[in-house]
């Protein structure tokens, strides 16, 4: 089995032999990290927390975690799941790497496709399962939505899509997300939409939709065949307190926690009663979205970009990435992360990430020394 090197590897490789430019202060703009504390009530729980250490957590999560993710899901999509249709998981990274697995197990020849360019786990799920990989293409051109031609999708196992999506910034409408339901059911594929951005958003009139919303607009009210992702990640700056969830189709799921069972990725009990009140909070969380809603409308009035309506990425077009990504931190000293090493077969090719995380003072003062740069690149 050969994994492909992860693109934060690349990248120190790429920039191994360059002395940066040290009349600057490194600016990393590469990682997909909140960089702010997070918040003082969700430190205190964990605090308050330890003397639940003295007990093994149950695979299948504490009844009061999944009641927070439901409440979650009930008041942001107007959902309201069963409580077997929801698995808390110990952050959405080790489900997108043995989900595909559990799920491909018993077919001979899997097929497995999903947006590109993408989140490394999901080549390295189908890296493990042995598949033949579909890329589902985001260009400008077709608007960062995948096309397939249904020739194609029947031959496909699972399909996971993302959005709202890194590294594009691309978001999808409901409608779009119930053809791809349709084809689901019709073609009978496991579909995946990978939702852990959905709650970086900007503007309360264009929330990002959920592949669950969907679902009940067409009628699939028990989510047959589909299943979404979230996590606390991004939502509360809480990367470290590795917290998120599976939910939809209840059949697959009850077999997928029988697996889960094996896997051993139970969240410490303290981690979970952590995480429930997290999940239960929602003035944190637009405390976050007027940060980066703030950090884009800086990156606007620098670099003249659009802002997207999600996440707090900024794909950037320029001119031979990996030559931009050397330069600017030989220049600048600001790392950036090359958008090929994000995609295969030519797709993230002359664009490069950038992961707006910081404050906005630092934030303002990193892309005007950016801006610095484009001017005289060549
Ligand atoms: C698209 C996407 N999915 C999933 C994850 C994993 O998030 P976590 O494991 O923290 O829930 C990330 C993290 O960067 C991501 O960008």
């Amino acid at each position: 089995m050969t994994f492909e090197k992860y693109p934060f590897e690349k990248l120190n490789i790429l920039l191994k032999d360059i002395t940066p430019n040290n009349k600057y202060e490194q600016s990393s703009l590469t990682i997909g990290e909140p960089q702010f504390d997070t918040p003082q009530f969700i430190q205190d729980e964990l605090k308050n927390s330890t003397e639940l250490l003295n007990k093994y957590p149950k695979s299948a999560g504490e009844d009061y975690l999944k009641e927070a993710m439901i409440s979650f899901t009930s008041k942001r999509f107007n959902v309201n799941l069963e409580f077997s249709e929801i698995i808390p998981v110990f952050g959405t990274r080790e489900v997108l790497f043995n989900f595909p697995q559990f799920a491909l197990f018993d077919v001979k020849e899997p097929v497995m496709a999903f947006t590109n360019p993408f989140y490394q786990i999901y080549e390295g799920a189908a890296t493990a399962c042995r598949a033949k990989t579909i890329h589902l293409d985001l260009t400008k051109q077709n608007n960062y939505l995948p096309q397939i031609s249904d020739e194609e999708l029947k031959t496909c196992n699972l399909v996971i899509l993302n959005y709202p999506n890194n590294p594009t910034s691309a978001t999808i409408t409901k409608k779009e997300l119930e053809k791809w339901v349709q084809k689901a059911l019709k073609f009978d594929f496991i579909l995946i939409n990978d939702e852990c951005y959905s709650e970086l958003y900007f503007d309360e009139n264009k929330k990002p939709v959920s592949l669950l919303e969907a679902c009940i607009s067409i009628g699939n009210n028990s989510f047959k065949n589909c299943l979404v992702l979230n996590s606390i990640s991004k939502r509360s700056s809480a990367p470290g307190l590795r917290s998120g969830f599976i939910a939809g189709d209840k059949d697959i799921l009850k077999e997928y926690m029988k697996y889960r069972t094996y896997v051993g990725c139970a969240s410490p009990i303290p981690l979970q009663k952590t995480a429930a009140a997290a999940w239960n909070d929602e003035v944190h969380v637009q405390g976050f979205r007027d940060i980066y809603k703030k950090n884009f409308e800086i990156a606007q009035d620098i670099l003249g970009i659009n802002i997207p309506e999600a996440t707090f990425y900024i794909w950037l077009e320029v001119n031979d990435e990996e030559r931009f990504t050397q330069e600017l931190y030989e220049q600048k000293n600001i790392k950036v992360l090359p958008g090929s090493y994000l995609g295969r077969n030519g797709i993230g090719k002359n664009y490069i990430r950038i992961a707006l995380v910081e404050n906005s003072t630092k934030t303002k003062e990193v892309l005007m020394r950016l801006k610095d740069f484009i001017k005289g690149y060549k």
